[in-house]
């Protein structure tokens, strides 16, 4: 069991990947297939364009990873695929693809919850990280902490009551019309901005709850730039000043959550995780606090297949399958 071969898939938004993990914790291959050109100028990902590019992409990716890894799918143990939450038309591409595999390979089907295979990418990246810990899960869908006793006691803390902190920095660069993905634009732009030029909401920061709330953010950099003149605007010390108020909440509720818990371990996933200033700022105040920081690298951070593998095994192990004509949800609870 302990060496046992594990297909992941993923579809649940706008990556196409497969990846062949050992044991749960050996990656042997990590295939992502990004779709961002197709949605770059939309601003955003459009969920038909999405589906459609799973189903062009899906199984090249998987004959790659199953190559890279050599191995064949006689090889494999089971095959896992998120189930949800995520786009629906999307996720059901990766479904059935898992389905018809498991069924044509007499396998078992591993189903996953998306933002758990989001936390298992740090066990993958660090054999030291382990239970319990508090993470914080930012990305372009996502946006809450969570605090994990034991991988069968995972708690939903606080959530986004509106934007993703992903979603935040797409639509704060379309504003701006800096591009798509917003993130790593602004992260870059900042570099060169004054973080205390404009003074933007920090909604909730006080609060005890582990809430979010950042569409107003988003609306008063759109009432600022509004009011200022065009000529007027400095972008860098608007990208730094709109930073610098997400990334606050941000933290501080990280290392409240982990102090108020009495964990010793805090871990970041979801792409907004590859953002430089959010790194080096959680890692100061995990540092000050005591804390231990745990941050996957990058390509484990963002959506891919490797962290679907990893999170199935225990499901593996404990003989938790699926049957062949299970559904995924859109919004499908952590205690899946
Ligand atoms: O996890 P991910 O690849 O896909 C999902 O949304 O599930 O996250 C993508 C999001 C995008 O919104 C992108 O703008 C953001 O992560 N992102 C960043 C950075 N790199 C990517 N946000 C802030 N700073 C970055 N350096
Ligand atoms: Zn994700």
């Amino acid at each position: 069991m302990k060496d046992s071969l594990i297909l992941g898939i993923e579809t649940s938004c706008d990556e196409t990947a497969a990846a062949v993990v050992k044991g749960g914790k050996r990656v042997l291959s990590n295939v992502v297939a990004s779709q961002v050109e197709f949605h770059k100028k939309f601003g955003g990902v459009v969920p038909e364009i999405a589906s459609r590019k799973h189903i062009e992409t899906i199984n090249l990716v998987i004959q790659e990873a199953l190559e890279q890894a050599q191995v064949g799918y006689k090889d494999l143990a089971a095959v896992a695929v998120t189930m949800g939450p995520g786009l629906i038309g999307a996720l059901l591409v990766g479904a059935v693809t898992a389905q018809a595999i498991a069924y044509a390979w007499h396998l078992p089907l591993i189903g996953v919850q998306h933002l758990v295979s989001h936390l298992w990418a740090n066990f993958l990246a660090s054999r030291e990280f382990g239970f319990p810990f508090v993470a914080l899960l930012a990305s372009g869908g996502h946006t809450c902490l969570i605090h994990a006793e034991s991988a069968d006691n995972l708690k939903l803390l606080g959530e986004t009551l509106d934007d993703a902190a992903g979603e935040a920095f797409d639509k704060v660069a379309k504003l701006l019309e800096l591009g798509y993905p917003g993130g790593p634009i602004i992260d870059k732009l900042a570099k060169q901005g004054n973080p205390h030029a404009v003074n933007f909401p920090r909604a909730l920061l006080g609060s005890r709850d582990y809430n979010f709330s950042l569409s107003g953010l988003k609306t008063a950099v759109v009432n600022y730039v509004k009011r200022e003149k065009r000529e007027h605007l400095q972008i860098p010390d608007i990208c730094a000043s709109f930073q610098e108020a997400l990334l606050e909440v941000l933290v501080v509720k990280t290392v409240r959550a982990a102090k108020v818990k009495r964990v010793r371990q805090v871990a970041l996933a979801g792409g907004v995780a590859a953002n430089s200033r959010l790194r080096e700022w959680l890692a100061k105040a995990s540092k000050e606090a005591g804390l231990k920081l745990f941050l996957p690298p990058l390509e484990l951070c963002t959506d891919n297949a490797a962290m679907v593998a990893a999170a199935a095994f225990p499901k593996l192990v404990k003989g938790e399958f699926l049957p062949f004509n299970a559904t995924p949800h859109a919004n499908l609870p952590l205690s899946y």
